[in-house]
């Protein structure tokens, strides 16, 4: 299988400083590195015959897989909605948050909770299943995904993400994330749902 590279961001943000960033990217480059690892294991030295539900070397290796492209993903998702200065939402943007929350400032509450209330990631996602739009809370990579959530906006609330800059004070830390929100780049992955 071919292995994947780590895309190229850019340090061009008003909500994390350069140092931040920096770590950050350190982390992401170790999810995409150790993807490649993962996929190597599992097709060359997979060891089938130990395979077990409780502990073994297949499930670990398979463990890794979901949180390490999970981890991959949703940073590259992160740092394309990491925003430099204020903007306006665009109308796919808007008709969504009327829709699926009762306006912007609604949605804007809510994503506050549940960015707050996270360990992980708080995504606003459209989840196909049940055609609605949700605020998604994620204790880590891979827990508390829906299978068919389409990802719109990606807020990373590990302690990783802020905590050189805002110490324990994460609402500052999402408070500038919203308000610098490149908006464009929400309005074409709302573009696919609205
Ligand atoms: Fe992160």
């Amino acid at each position: 299988m071919e292995n994947v590279s780590p895309m190229t961001f850019p340090f061009n943000n008003s909500v994390v400083s350069r140092q931040q960033f920096d770590q950050h990217m350190t982390l992401y480059k170790g999810y995409v590195s150790k993807t490649n690892e993962i996929t190597k294991v599992l097709t060359t030295q997979p060891e089938y015959d130990t395979a077990n539900a409780t502990a073994g070397h297949y499930r670990g290796w398979k463990k890794g897989e979901t949180y390490a492209i999970n981890g991959m993903i949703l940073h590259e998702l992160y740092f394309q909605n990491l925003g430099a200065e204020p903007s306006q939402p665009g109308p796919h943007t808007l008709a969504l948050m009327d829709k699926y929350f009762g306006g912007k400032d609604n949605w804007q509450k809510d994503f506050i909770a549940c960015a707050t209330s996270a360990r992980g990631w708080c995504i606003l996602a459209y989840e196909q299943r049940t055609s609605t739009c949700r605020n998604i809370l994620l204790d880590s990579h891979d827990d508390g995904q829906i299978a068919t959530a389409y990802p719109i906006i990606v807020l990373d609330m590990y302690e990783h993400a802020y905590f050189t800059d805002y110490g324990t004070d994460k609402a500052t830390y999402i408070a500038r994330f919203i308000a610098n929100i490149p908006w464009d780049v929400i309005e074409r992955r709302a573009a696919a749902v609205a």
